[in-house]
């Protein structure tokens, strides 16, 4: 059973101070419904800096953390580098990986990308493996190849029995932080190919693979998205940084797709 994610991607946004006063707004606001069964799984990844202490704040409910990049070696000299043990140490339990901000601002190429989802399934963390066409590769008819290679070449170091703690987005570069979505029917198009390229590379092991749709997703487009069986949830950058606007994305999941009676402790 693939359990919907909702996932913040605050990016390099809100200081130490900023991000407590956001666990103080979301905490009374999460549902009972949530909190019992932990149905749609909620997850928020702060910068670096501010892991420790929301890991910290949110000890006692089912929200998740996770870290926005880490190294693709464990420790030694590499000044300025996270590692993924360190990252498990502070709380996290998942990293996104090969961010599109990442790829294209910061350089990452695929080679770095499939080097640190291997070390986040070696530190015990899940990646969150980004994929997605810029707008020319869209315009040039690319967007399907370039997933595929992007999808073969993030996970070619992971084995099939690990393939079920990963997570791939698939995020458009042209929808990020521009408030134009992709239309849910071309999300559906990408993420039933990426879910065929998994097929082929892990057999029966890549239909648990939970895939999201990212790219100005908020309360008010969510259902087109999760209407769709395929897409697992969201990967969610401006919207996840007000609680309530949050937690709206996730109360609209959970209305789209109702929880198993026998899911979680709520039964
Ligand atoms: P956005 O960002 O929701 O602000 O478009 C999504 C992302 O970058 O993960």
């Amino acid at each position: 059973m693939r359990v919907p994610l909702v996932a913040g991607n605050w990016k390099m946004n809100k200081t130490v101070g900023e991000a407590l006063a956001f666990v103080s707004g979301l905490n009374p606001l999460l549902s009972d419904e949530t909190r019992k069964r932990g149905w749609p799984e909620i997850l928020i990844c702060p910068p670096f800096t501010a892991v420790p202490a929301v890991s910290a704040a949110l000890a006692n409910t089912e929200v998740k953390v996770g870290a926005q990049n880490l190294s693709w070696e464990k420790k030694g000299a590499y000044t300025g580098e996270v590692s993924g043990l360190m990252l498990k140490d502070c709380g996290c339990e998942y990293v996104i990986v090969g961010h599109s901000e990442r790829r294209h601002i910061l350089g990452e190429t695929d080679e770095v990308i499939g080097k640190k989802v291997r070390a986040a399934l070696d530190c015990g963390l899940k990646p969150i493996l980004c994929v997605g066409e810029t707008l020319e590769e869209r315009e040039a008819g690319q967007t399907l190849e370039l997933c595929r290679r992007q999808t073969e070449q993030g996970l070619s170091a992971v084995k099939p029995e690990e393939i079920a703690s990963v997570v791939v987005a698939y995020e458009p570069v042209w929808a990020i932080g521009t408030g134009k979505e992709a239309k849910p029917d071309d999300a559906e198009e990408v993420i039933d190919s990426i879910r065929d390229t998994m097929g082929k590379m892990f057999g029966d092991a890549a239909a648990d693979v939970r895939v999201l749709y990212g790219g100005s997703v908020k309360s008010g487009n969510i259902r087109g998205f999760m209407v769709k069986e395929t897409i697992d949830g969201a990967l969610i950058g401006g919207a996840s940084l007000d609680p309530e606007e949050f937690l709206r994305i996730v109360s609209e999941v959970l209305k789209t797709r109702v929880a198993p009676k026998d899911f979680g402790q709520g039964e």
